[in-house]
Order: C-alpha cells, then sequence, then structure tokens
C-alpha cells in the first residue's frame, strides 16, 4: 500500500475577496485566465475537464481544450457521436473545470450544453490545419477499432481523395457551447481555510455572489 498522507503543501500565493470581484464571472474567469496565462508557466492553460452524466447512468470526465469564451459561455470542439455527443445530447448538464495549480486556483463550472452555432464550427475548422481536419473525419471518437492500422489507412485514403479539394466540416463534428449557471472560484489559502467564492444564476440575469467554506 502506498501511504500519501505525507503529500503536503501550504497554498499562499493571493487572495479571492468580495471587495475585489466583478458581480458577472466571465469578468472574473477572464481575468484569472489571463493571469494563469502571463503567471501561471502553465503549458495548456486552456485544457479543462468536462463531465457528463452517460447513457449508463456514472458521471464520466475527460480533458478537452477550451476554444472560446464569452458573455454567452464557454466553447469546445469534438465529435458529436463520441461518448460524451451521445451523454450531452442525452442530459446537457456538464460540468467543466479547470485545474491551475501553480496558481493554487480552480474554477469549476455547471452548465447547459448545446451544440453551437454551425457558422462558428465551420470557421473553427476551416482555420485547422489539413491534417486535424482528416483526422476529425477519420476518427469514430470513441467506438471501439480494430486496430491503429485502421486510422492509419483510412487517413491515407483521405489524404488521397482531399489532395486538390477543399476539406468540409463532418456534421457529426463541432462545438458546444456550454452556458454557465453556475461558477465557483477556489483560490488556496494557509492551513486549509481556503476562498471559496460562488456565483449563482438566478432568473436568468442576475448572478447571486455566496461565500462557501473550504
Ligand atoms: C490535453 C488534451 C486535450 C484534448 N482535447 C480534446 C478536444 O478538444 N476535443 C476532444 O474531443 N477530445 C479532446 N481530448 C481527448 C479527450 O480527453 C477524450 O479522450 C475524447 O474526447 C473522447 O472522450 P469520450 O469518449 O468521453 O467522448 C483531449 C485530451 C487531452 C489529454
Amino acid at each position: 500500500m502506498e501511504d500519501l498522507s505525507d503529500y503536503r503543501k501550504s497554498y499562499e500565493k493571493s487572495q479571492l475577496l468580495e471587495n475585489n470581484i466583478p458581480e458577472d464571472p466571465m469578468n472574473l474567469f477572464h481575468r484569472w485566465f489571463y493571469e494563469t496565462e502571463e503567471q501561471g508557466n502553465i503549458e495548456e492553460v486552456n485544457a479543462m475537464t468536462v463531465s457528463t452524466i452517460g447513457l449508463d447512468g456514472f458521471p464520466k470526465s475527460r480533458v478537452v481544450l477550451l476554444k472560446k469564451f464569452n458573455e454567452e459561455g464557454f466553447i469546445f470542439y469534438t465529435n458529436y457521436n463520441s461518448e460524451k455527443g451521445k451523454a450531452i445530447n442525452n442530459n446537457p448538464n456538464v460540468c467543466l473545470s479547470f485545474f491551475w495549480h501553480s496558481m493554487e486556483r480552480q474554477v469549476i463550472i455547471k452548465g447547459i450544453a448545446e451544440k453551437a452555432n454551425p457558422v462558428i464550427s465551420d470557421n473553427y475548422f476551416e482555420s485547422r490545419p489539413d491534417g486535424s481536419k482528416l483526422g476529425a473525419i477519420v476518427s469514430p471518437q470513441s467506438q471501439v477499432i480494430e486496430s491503429r492500422e485502421f486510422l492509419d489507412k483510412k487517413l491515407k485514403e483521405l489524404e488521397n481523395e482531399f489532395q486538390s479539394k477543399p476539406i468540409p466540416r463532418p456534421d457529426y463534428w463541432g462545438g458546444f457551447l456550454v452556458r454557465p449557471v453556475e461558477v465557483e472560484f477556489w483560490q488556496g489559502r494557509p492551513n486549509r481555510l481556503h476562498d471559496r467564492i460562488r456565483y449563482h444564476l438566478q432568473d436568468d440575469y442576475f448572478w447571486k455572489i455566496e461565500r462557501l467554506a473550504p
């Protein structure tokens, strides 16, 4: 049995106080995101965990890349027929989370996912390198495949087919927009007395702000 009870770290870098936060959580997310990008020395600051409730009734979490955020919410791209795509189709309630460890910060977002506007997905797909475009077409994401060769062979075939043709976005691949209903910001503090500020959406437009015990 490995005993990890001595793994211990004190969090001392920052604080999160009510007198220094905006009324809208997207503004605080924006502030934290760019502070992390500038000071966090983190390679993929936009990597986040998406949790869904699956068709089998189990929650499942996996990492995806956040590709856009604005006042509407958060957008990531994926295969709509993947396990997460089917889960969202059945139950759009999802959770996104970020752990920016060098900043001693965590953000947890509960929200409702919907397919992004197709124009947004088209524009993003178009901006990707050809190899990534073909990869999205080649991979029946989350399905069982017989071998690695299956992917390599299909990629070769598509490279030939699309040698001098534009590569269209497949309709089973695109963005999900997650509209937040609750956003919690966690800032590590000494003695395990961390700061937790939760924004909860009321009546579709007003954000109620509360402090939670750590
Ligand atoms: C750093 C990182 C970034 C990833 N980005 C994405 C992404 O943007 N979209 C995506 O569909 N999968 C991404 N993945 C793969 C997912 O974690 C996951 O394996 C895949 O989406 C299939 O998940 P599912 O079977 O639960 O639907 C990423 C994985 C890692 C580790």
